[in-house]
């Protein structure tokens, strides 16, 4: 008795789905989720988020570039979205004369307003569930070949019948592991102008030491414009395109919120491993995070030693440093929140009754009861392979000149080719690489170099370490400097001139002498020992792993038909809601919901590389001068609730129960960066900068006034 009751405990508290958790998607919100989204405060209908026959909130929500979210808030294409989601557009229109980064930018007519030729937002017009058409045929029976095989027939079938305007596209993907499939018919615009960024003091307060925590006070925001062709279709950059005029644009709304307010967060989560078997939680908390945070660490700090030093670094290497150390930053946080909330350990607790369950019924005893055993021999087989390619991963491509090697291998390969594909990879290379080295400097590569190829050879097995390096640093009897001297001295591949130089011989003359560059042969034999000595095991595994997951998944949704599932993020669109609330992170420990600008304040460090302020940002902070964004004599700056977001939600508006734009979200809290894996209601907070403080500066600190005035504010 003492056990039925213990198991029934367990049952209902492991599998209670937590309102706070699950990334829905929008269509299902009207038969999943909307009577819990009532009961939680929501004022409006599913039908008023998401519909295909009038416009609705998912009208004004973007895809920005395929990785960050962006949402409409005028009826001229203005759109709003993450500091660091447009920083690749600021950095790449910035110069020591021209320093966006650090002094910010604002287009106060349409005509100053840049172009970002790569930059790109896809909206989405339909969304519909094609499981059944896209497995047509599909049997156990098959091998994942045929299968793959069949399923892409089958998908290229549905795309070529499926009714769409000639500037649509039409995208298949699979959800709950491949269990379920849907189609989305989307548009893509092209021409996305970059209209506003605040300094990087507001824009990324705080930077790395404040990353991934709470509280917060960092203004993430930047402004873009959709422009579309005269009959507001999607068009390539054109002088003459118009500003998009969109089906919906979202209203702004002042009030702010209260402790256990409704929010929702809107937009494009990217990924997310919510239904990993034990064993494999266990290898990402004690083996891949570790290698790849150890990796990181280094590289880290080795960029920082020179862009405290150099400003021109500074700018040079902004991007790629905020990219390695906010994954570094977040795995740490990961591998703590999983450890601390007992990740494990309660994985096992639903693989236990998961097993009592299917040993009770025939069916599913047959179906089911070797797929936790063959998952746990699986990672126990691919473990040791799987950190090898994350060393090769982090490492290769963070030395520069491994990283232009492999682009000048791709030339080798058009070259065998023939010659017009030759002249044609030519082309495109100079191009790229062009841009690659205005983002290089050699002093800091060597330095990476050194550090990150001790790593590489002292923390591998043998097996899995180039020979040709390996002997060749034996001859420096391991000195990796001498190593580094010899091959950066050599090497064509550290200036764009030289490369270039080296690309105007002939063809045969150019090839020869890139296959001769020391750092060409070392790269090649890099990828030459990856390529025997891990990748055979790596494609033999990980589509044995692909297949028993999806079983599992299978078996889940099958065993546990009282649960309601969301599937894991995979970059479409979803919905996430939650109620705004403080958390208890640690014993005594307890943290507000809100942060005002007296914390910016407080923060402020002069001189310092992270907290320090322009004058003239802290004589506004100062004044007190908030206008109609100020409450109470304070200025409201960031916000938590219990939205379930992840990398890609960067961006998403946050709204109000009655779907008005209150906030955007661009964080999550330290304690609780696990919830990719193991959501944890009780310390799984995203964080979100209040439109209040947006506007604030937009309006009081840039004085874009035509920005203010062709947004929806509700007063
Ligand atoms: N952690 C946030 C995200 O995952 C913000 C990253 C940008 N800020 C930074 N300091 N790197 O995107
Ligand atoms: N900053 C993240 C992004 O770039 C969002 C925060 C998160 O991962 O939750 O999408």
């Amino acid at each position: 008795m003492k056990n039925i009751i213990l198991l029934f405990l367990i049952t209902t508290i492991s599998f209670k789905c937590f309102a706070d958790e699950g990334m829905w998607l929008p269509q299902l919100l009207a038969t999943l989720n909307e009577k819990e989204m009532k009961k939680m405060g929501m004022k409006i209908n599913a039908r008023d988020i998401y519909n295909i026959n009038k416009s609705s909130l998912k009208d004004a929500i973007v895809s920005l570039g395929g990785f960050c979210t962006a949402e409409v808030i005028s009826d001229q294409g203005l759109i709003l979205t993450n500091h660091h989601c447009g920083f690749d557009a600021i950095q790449n229109h910035s110069s020591l004369e021209n320093n966006y980064i650090k002094n910010g930018f604002w287009a106060y007519e349409k005509k100053q307003e840049l172009t970002n030729p790569n930059l790109f937002v896809s909206f989405i017009i339909n969304i519909e569930e094609v499981t059944s058409a896209t497995l047509k045929g599909v049997t156990t029976m098959m091998n994942d070949k045929e299968r793959q095989a069949l399923i892409e027939k089958n998908i290229q079938q549905l795309k070529n019948l499926y009714k769409k305007e000639n500037w649509q596209d039409i995208i298949v993907r699979p959800f709950f592991e491949g269990n379920k499939y849907y189609l989305f018919v989307t548009e893509t615009y092209k021409d996305v102008r970059l209209v506003g960024a605040p300094p990087s003091a507001v824009g990324n307060f705080g930077k790395d030491t404040d990353n991934w925590t709470w509280p917060r006070h960092t203004g993430d925001f930047s402004m873009f414009r959709i422009y579309a062709d005269k009959n507001n279709k999607p068009a390539a950059y054109s002088p003459d395109n118009v500003p998009y005029t969109p089906k919906r644009s979202l209203k702004i709304s002042l009030k702010g919120v209260k402790e256990g307010d409704f929010t929702m967060v809107f937009g494009f989560p990217g990924r997310t491993n919510e239904y990993l078997s034990s064993r494999a939680v266990k290898q990402i908390m004690e083996v891949n995070d570790p290698a790849k945070i150890n990796i990181r660490h280094h590289a880290l700090a080795i960029m920082k030693d020179f862009m405290i030093k150099d400003e021109s670094i500074k700018i040079q290497y902004a991007a790629k440093y905020a990219t390695i150390e906010n994954g570094h930053k977040k795995w740490k946080g990961e591998v703590l929140g999983l450890k601390k909330s007992e990740a494990v350990d309660k994985k096992n607790n639903y693989e236990k009754i998961f097993t009592e369950r299917i040993q009770k019924n025939e069916e599913w005893k047959t179906k089911y009861q070797n797929v936790l055993p063959e998952l746990r021999n699986a990672y126990d087989s691919i473990e040791s392979y799987s950190r090898a390619r994350d060393y090769f991963n982090e490492i290769v491509p963070k030395i520069e000149i491994f990283s232009i090697s492999g682009e000048l291998s791709g030339l080798t390969t058009a070259y065998e080719k023939g010659n017009s594909e030759y002249e044609k990879k030519k082309a495109e290379l100079i191009q790229k690489l062009e841009e690659t080295f205005k983002e290089y400097n050699k002093a800091v590569d060597i330095k990476l170099f050194e550090s990150l190829i001790e790593l590489y050879i002292n923390d591998q097995k043998k097996e899995f370490i180039s020979k040709y390096l390996s002997d060749k640093l034996s001859f420096y009897q391991g000195d990796i400097s001498k190593l580094s001297e010899e091959i950066y001295s050599t090497t064509g591949f550290t200036s764009f001139e030289k490369i270039k130089t080296i690309l105007t011989e002939s063809p045969e003359t150019a090839i020869g002498l890139l296959k001769s560059d020391i750092a060409f042969m070392m790269y090649e034999d890099m990828v030459k020992t990856y390529k025997s000595a891990v990748s055979p095991k790596i494609n033999e595994f990980q589509p044995l792993i692909t297949r028993l997951q999806r079983n599992y998944m299978q078996a889940l949704l099958e065993v546990f038909k009282e649960k309601r599932f969301y599937p894991d993020a995979n970059g479409t669109m979803r919905v996430t809601y939650g109620n705004v609330k403080g958390y208890e992170p640690r014993d005594a420990v307890k943290y507000d919901f809100y942060t005002y600008s007296d914390g910016i304040l407080e923060k402020y460090k002069p001189g310092d590389y992270e907290f320090d302020l322009p004058q003239d940002l802290l004589k506004l902070y100062k004044s007190k001068d908030y206008g109609m964004y100020g409450v109470n004599g304070k200025l409201p700056v960031c916000f938590i609730a219990s939205n379930h977001t992840t990398g890609g939600n960067s961006g998403s508006p946050a709204l109000d129960a009655y779907g008005n734009l209150i906030g955007l979200n661009f964080d999550r809290v330290w304690e609780g960066t696990m919830s990719d894996i193991n959501y944890d209601p009780k310390i799984c907070r995203n964080i979100m900068v209040d439109i209040r403080y947006i506007l604030f500066i937009v309006d009081k600190y840039a004085g874009a006034k035509n920005l203010i005035k062709e947004m929806n504010i509700l007063h």
